[in-house]
């Protein structure tokens, strides 16, 4: 066996003290811990990441072949929102000279959009990726589940804004806000989505996303009413708020959310789900999904009236404009 030179004596020595430190200080036998670490045969990538079990989570409930890309873009969206999340989690926990450092907060939210970018530039796998004859079919069997039941969805919007931006658009404004929570959450926007668009009563979607999850969310507003963004960033002291590259990452922020995605996330829905029978399983979905008609907007007061009053707008003639561009660069110049 080869000899410790001086210098890995000293190292090893300092570490077997801190070891030493760390064993006793949780009331540990620290020489079970170093028998632990010879035997220990280290990590495999497909153990650390949990390989078998991710691949096994993909269980389709029909024989369409395309079900299987369904399952996975939702997995793969709910795996984003949750690093958005856990981002949007570490900005709300900041302590008080990290807060005001709008570099932290550009550094954080510039992840958030370059998550939400990803999703937004791969919602096409949901547009063309799928056959059209199927999905209908496969879709079917799995009511009443839509991603509408997303929660983390509904945890990223109740992180990102306050109470009152998430209201329906008729509802929001002064007046309501010295309303209890309670109240104020039973007008929440997304309470006038999945209803049957006959019958205009909430659908089986609805009624049982509320039974599910109405107290949690009840609780997850009551917890970021004083931390979610909005309410920080204009509690923020001036000359922080008024930081352009801070401003122009909330705007992003706002723009993939609660333009793009939804955007992209319509046009998907618009391709498969056939006019004649209103949506899912029947719903509003034409009047509801249109980003136009809820207004949700995170940070409105960074916005311009005209903005906000033509909330989405300026994506589709960008959409257009590009699908136009590409259209003429086909044609072979004379
Ligand atoms: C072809 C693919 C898709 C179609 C046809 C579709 C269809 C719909 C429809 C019709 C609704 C309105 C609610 C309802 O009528 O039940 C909805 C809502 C929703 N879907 Fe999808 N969806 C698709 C993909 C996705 C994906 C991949 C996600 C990712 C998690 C997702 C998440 C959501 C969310 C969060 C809502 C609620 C949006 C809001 O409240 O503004 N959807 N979807």
């Amino acid at each position: 066996m080869d000899s410790f030179s001086p210098e890995e004596t000293k190292k090893g020595i300092e570490y077997l003290y801190k070891l030493r430190e760390k064993y006793k200080g949780i009331g540990q036998d620290f020489f079970d811990y170093l028998e632990g670490l010879v035997q220990s045969k280290g990590v495999a990538y497909w153990e650390y990441i949990h390989l078998n079990s991710l691949l096994g989570l993909q269980v389709p409930q029909t024989d369409y072949k395309d079900e299987i890309i369904f399952i996975t873009y939702h997995q793969i969206t709910e795996l984003y929102f949750k690093l958005i999340k856990q981002e949007i989690d570490q900005l709300t926990d900041l302590n008080e000279e990290e807060y005001t450092d709008p570099e932290m907060w550009v550094m954080r939210l510039n992840r958030c959009n370059a998550y939400m970018k990803n999703i937004c530039d791969s919602m096409g796998v949901m547009r063309s990726g799928m056959k059209k004859e199927d999905f209908f079919k496969f879709r079917m069997a799995l009511l009443p589940a839509s991603g509408f039941q997303s929660v983390q969805f509904r945890h990223l919007e109740i992180m990102s804004t306050n109470l009152n931006s998430l209201l329906n658009y008729k509802a929001r404004g002064e007046a309501m806000k010295d309303e209890p929570l309670e109240k104020l959450y039973e007008e929440i926007y997304w309470k006038s989505g999945s209803i049957d668009a006959r019958t205009g009563e909430k659908t089986l979607t609805l009624r049982e996303f509320e039974a599910y999850y109405d107290k949690h969310l009840m609780q997850y507003i009551k917890r970021y009413k004083y931390r979610n963004l909005h309410y920080l960033y204009f509690k923020l002291p001036k000359e922080v708020k008024e930081n352009e590259e801070l401003k122009a990452a909330l705007k992003e922020y706002d723009t993939y959310f609660n333009a793009y995605w939804r955007l992209s996330h319509l046009s998907s829905s618009s391709r498969h789900l056939p006019k004649a029978k209103g949506g899912t399983g029947g719903t509003n979905w034409r009047k509801y999904l249109p980003p136009k008609e809820q207004r949700i907007l995170f940070f409105e007061p960074l916005w311009t009236e005209e903005e906000v009053e033509h909330w989405g707008e300026e994506y589709i003639k960008e959409k257009f404009r590009a699908m136009i561009e590409k259209k003429w660069m086909k044609v072979p110049k004379k």
